[in-house]
C-alpha cells in the first residue's frame, strides 16, 4: 500500500447498463497496479447479501444505499480507496452520500441515454422491465433524476471504455497529493 494513502469514496451512478461495473473493475485495477489499495462495492454484489431484504422501492434503495455510505465510512478508516456501483437514482441518495461522507466522496456520474442502455441490454433486464416481468425498473418504471452536483461526467455512449477509466482514474488520484 502506498505510504500515504488517503481514504476515499469513488461513487460511480448511473442506469443499469451505463457502464459502472466494467469501468469500476478497470479503474480498481489500475488503481491497484499503482499501489494503491482499494475495495470494491457493486449493486448487485451487496444486494446479494448485505441487503438481500431490500427491493427497489423508494424507501428501499434509499436504505441501500444509506446502508452502503456507513459501510463506506467504516472502510475509510481504513484509508481504503472505495470503489461504488450503484444506481443512485435520486438526487436525496447523492444528498445523503455528500453528508455522510463529506469531502471523501467523489460523485462520478455516467452519463448513458436510457436508449442506449436498453438497445446495450447485457443482462436482458430492460426487456423483463417492459415485459412487465420487472417491476420499477429505474428508467421505466421508476425515476432517475439527472445530479446536480457531480464532480464528473463520464458521457459512457460517446467515449471508449479506456478514456472512461482514465479520466476517473486521474480524478482518484487526484485526490492523494
Ligand atoms: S439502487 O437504485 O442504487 O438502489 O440500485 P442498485 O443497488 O445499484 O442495484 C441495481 C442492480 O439491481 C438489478 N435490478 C434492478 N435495477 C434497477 N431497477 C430494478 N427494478 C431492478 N431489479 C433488479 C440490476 O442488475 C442492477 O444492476 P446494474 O449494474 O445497475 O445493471
Amino acid at each position: 500500500m502506498k505510504a500515504h494513502q488517503k481514504g476515499m469514496v469513488v461513487w460511480l451512478l448511473g442506469h443499469s447498463g451505463a457502464g459502472k461495473s466494467t469501468l469500476a473493475q478497470m479503474v480498481a485495477r489500475q488503481l491497484e497496479t499503482d499501489g494503491y489499495r482499494t475495495l470494491s462495492l457493486d449493486g448487485d454484489v451487496v444486494r446479494a447479501g448485505m441487503n438481500s431484504d431490500l427491493g427497489f422501492s423508494d424507501a428501499d434503495r434509499l436504505e441501500n444505499i444509506r446502508r452502503v455510505a456507513e459501510l463506506c465510512k467504516i472502510l475509510l478508516e481504513k484509508d481504503l480507496i472505495v470503489i461504488c456501483s450503484f444506481i443512485t437514482p435520486m438526487q436525496s441518495h447523492r444528498d445523503l452520500l455528500r453528508q455522510t461522507l463529506g469531502d471523501r466522496y467523489l460523485e462520478i456520474y455516467l452519463e448513458c441515454p436510457i436508449s442506449i442502455c436498453e438497445q446495450r441490454d447485457v443482462k436482458g433486464l430492460y426487456r423483463k422491465a417492459r415485459n412487465h416481468e420487472i417491476e420499477n425498473f429505474t428508467g421505466i418504471g421508476s425515476g432517475f433524476e439527472v445530479p446536480l452536483h457531480p464532480d464528473l461526467i463520464v458521457p459512457t455512449a460517446l467515449w471508449q471504455l479506456e478514456e472512461c477509466a482514465g479520466q476517473i482514474y486521474r480524478l482518484a488520484i487526484s485526490t492523494q497529493s
